[in-house]
């Protein structure tokens, strides 16, 4: 592949626009959130005022980042590139061949592969319990009844730090796997294309995918 291919749209402006707007967000609660857990640990800010103030704006960021990406899912019609259906469920075991390098190849399963589809329909799923464990947090007076009926503020307080760590893991993957598939997929996410002919030779067509367009 050379710098001269051709280049086609990968990502609009907005999904690149609110992508990084919630990468910056994701970021901000992650290390304010650890120097709440730990503040002695993780030295990071200078008063615990300053990790709440942060970790308040930076979860309202992504409140509404996340709001936006749905609106534009349902609105765009792009839920059919990011919705997990359980029908993807079927596609992971070429891509776990491919993954593992057993195999070069594996079938062209349209924008996103079923591992990113699983991944992208989980970030709003654990945002919400984020949300809710955490305004349990923040409200213990007003939440008591709910914080009670789901196992006590210890619970709480446990759902919301491993959800974080199951945040973290994830953006590890995400990071590691969109840079093994090379540069020009971290690219895309910035000035929009790729190139046409990017991993063409990696997937392979799909007949049955062909006919149940034509039928
Ligand atoms: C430094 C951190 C990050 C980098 C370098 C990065 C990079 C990328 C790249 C290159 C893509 C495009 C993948 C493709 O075209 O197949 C992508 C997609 C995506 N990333 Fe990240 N990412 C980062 C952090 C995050 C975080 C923290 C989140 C969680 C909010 C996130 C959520 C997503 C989503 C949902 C998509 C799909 C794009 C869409 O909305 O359609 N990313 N990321």
């Amino acid at each position: 592949m050379s710098h001269h291919d051709k280049m086609i749209p990968r990502h609009p402006f907005a999904i690149r626009l609110w992508h990084w707007w919630n990468v910056i967000a994701m970021f901000a609660l992650g290390l304010s959130g650890f120097y709440i857990h730990a503040p002695l640990t993780f030295k990071l800010f200078s008063t615990m005022d300053t990790a709440r103030t942060i970790h308040f704006v930076a979860m309202w960021m992504l409140a509404w980042g996340i709001v936006y990406r749905v609106f534009f899912a349902i609105y765009a019609k792009d839920y059919k590139n990011v919705l997990f259906r359980l029908r993807d469920f079927k596609d992971f075991w070429s891509l776990t061949l491919y993954y593992l390098f057993i195999k070069n190849t594996h079938p062209d399963y349209g924008k996103y592969n079923p591992g990113q589809k699983l991944m992208y329909t989980a970030i709003p799923i654990f945002a919400i319990i984020q949300g809710i464990t955490g305004f349990i947090m923040y409200w213990p007076n007003t939440f008591s009844g709910l914080a009670y009926a789901l196992g006590g503020f210890v619970v709480i307080r446990i759902i919301h730090y491993c959800v974080t760590w199951i945040f973290v893991i994830m953006f590890l993957v995400h990071f590691y796997l969109d840079m093994a598939e090379g540069l020009p997929v971290l690219w895309s996410m910035i000035h929009g294309k790729i190139p046409a002919d990017f991993h063409a030779d990696v997937k392979t067509p799909r007949p049955e995918k062909k006919a149940e367009a034509e039928a």
